[in-house]
């Protein structure tokens, strides 16, 4: 059955990049984000993996693991790496799994048939650190990825898990975050000491908790 937001992240043991890794192990009590590739030796997935290595330091602010992965194998990897960083000026800084007999790609349904037989969609999953999916979200092949909206996503998703709040439409950080409609009115004063605005019974607003 595929994977659904709050299940565990199913744990596998592969070889990539940066040697053999097991999900859970690897993660430890880190935020994860695991992302699939279509392909070695391709424009878009070059430019991406490019990316979210200039990106690293911001996950790593956030104490998210970055895992990625394509179904090509691990010679055909080490290859491309030397590509993306002459061609993306900088050094790919953390691993990509060699699924090569797509163990892993079958477990977290990154191969959509009716899309393409052979390859890995773009998935991404983002995996709390008590090892929940939080995050699922496909793009197509044609696609490349938003890094800075992951990093968006993933500074809401934390906010939720630390301090019972959401966040509205087109949030961006510092801006003021929804308090859960869980959280009574009583409970506000003491939760939210930076105050808040009632619009609605059920749409509370208060400055983002953790600046
Ligand atoms: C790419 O990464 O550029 C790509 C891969 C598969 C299909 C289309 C584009």
């Amino acid at each position: 059955m595929a994977l659904r937001l709050g299940d565990t992240a199913p744990d596998f043991t592969a070889e990539s990049t940066e040697g053999t890794i097991s999900l859970h192990e690897y993660l430890g009590d880190h935020w994860g984000i695991l992302f699939s590739h279509p392909a070695d030796y391709t424009p878009v997935c070059t430019t991406e993996l490019g990316t979210a290595a200039k990106l690293k330091s911001e996950f790593d602010k956030r104490k998210v693991k970055m895992l990625a992965l394509s179904v090509d194998g691990l010679e055909s990897h080490k290859g491309w790496v030397k590509d993306i960083n002459e061609t993306q000026q900088t050094t790919v800084n953390f691993p990509i799994i060699a699924d090569e007999d797509r163990k892993v790609s079958e477990l977290y349904d990154m191969i959509h048939p009716n899309s393409n037989e052979n390859f890995t969609v773009r998935s991404v999953f983002v995996i709390g650190n008590d090892k929940k999916v939080k995050l699922i979200i496909t793009y197509p092949a044609s696609t490349g990825r938003n890094f800075d909206e992951l990093l968006r996503v993933i500074d809401s998703l934390q906010l939720t898990a630390n301090y019972s709040v959401a966040t509205p439409a087109n949030w961006k950080h510092g801006e003021d975050v929804v308090i859960a409609p869980a959280i009574s009115n009583e409970q506000i004063p003491s939760k939210f000491p930076k105050g808040h605005k009632e619009i609605k019974p059920y749409l509370r607003t208060t400055p983002q908790p953790n600046l």
